[in-house]
């Protein structure tokens, strides 16, 4: 296939970035999204230009980091994956793809692609985890019985890979769909209970300082989501933090 591709290209964070052309020639339908990025890349190292910079480590859709927005979507056309589970097949030769950087204010672009998502795990900092007392005798976690449902529905909210798809989709940059995952795994488990109250107000606190938008309830992150995170998550945790709040001391 031969690929016209307009890239993002920005050079720091206080610079005006601008979409720029690449043509690329002999892309096999056999090759991933970021393979396909590669060579890309080594064909401009080879004549000495920049090479775009853009965020990836694990490449089998675990660790999140590759996010691109790809012809107006988040990680690409198809479901339920990430960009680096990206196949060129998707296209055909002669195509023109247009690939930017997730765009929201928390997210600010450190370079071409690549955007800084500390305020991710600042909001996990506030609360998305549960304290365990390691030194003595601690409790077999099979000794504590949880509902079949309640396991699933957690294992599932546990499976969001913190990739920011969610907010770049969101006409408002809404974290909502994020943030509730992080709620809701430990929300549904006993072992998340005695934490739960202060978890989804700090949670919900540093989302709000951090200025993502709020939730109106459009539903494009759960459709663009490579987790399948679903949006009973968003009510739970609104269900969880109106609790928290009217029993807060
Ligand atoms: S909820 Fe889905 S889209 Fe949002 S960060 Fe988690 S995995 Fe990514
Ligand atoms: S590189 Fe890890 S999810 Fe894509």
């Amino acid at each position: 296939m031969n690929l016209k591709l307009k890239i993002w290209r920005q050079a720091g964070p206080q610079d005006k970035g601008k979409m720029v052309d690449y043509a690329i020639t002999n892309v096999s339908d056999h090759m991933s999204f970021l393979e396909m990025m590669d060579v890309l890349n080594e064909e401009l190292i080879t004549k000495g230009e920049d090479p775009v910079a853009f965020d990836h480590d694990c490449r089998e859709g675990i660790c999140g980091t590759c996010s691109m927005y790809i012809n107006g979507e988040p990680h690409g056309p198809g479901r339920g994956i990430t960009t680096c589970q990206l196949h060129m097949r998707e296209f055909k030769d002669g195509d023109t793809i247009y690939i930017e950087p997730f765009r929201a204010n928390a997210f600010p672009i450190i370079k071409d692609l690549m955007v800084d998502r500390s305020a991710f795990e600042r909001i996990q900092q506030a609360g998305g985890y549960v304290s365990v007392n390691t030194s003595g005798n601690t409790q077999d976690a099979n000794a504590i019985l949880v509902p079949k449902d309640d396991a699933d529905n957690a294992f599932d909210a546990a499976s969001c890979i913190g990739c920011g798809a969610c907010v770049a989709t969101c006409k408002n940059s809404s974290a909502m769909l994020f943030v509730s995952a992080k709620v809701s795994q430990f929300a549904l488990l006993p072992q998340g209970r005695p934490e739960a109250k202060n978890r989804v107000l700090n949670m919900v606190h540093q989302m709000d300082l951090e200025g993502f938008g709020n939730c109106t309830n459009t539903g494009a992150c759960e459709v663009e989501c490579p987790k399948g995170i679903s949006l009973e998550n968003i009510a739970r945790m609104n269900r969880e933090y109106l609790s928290a709040s009217l029993t807060a001391e």
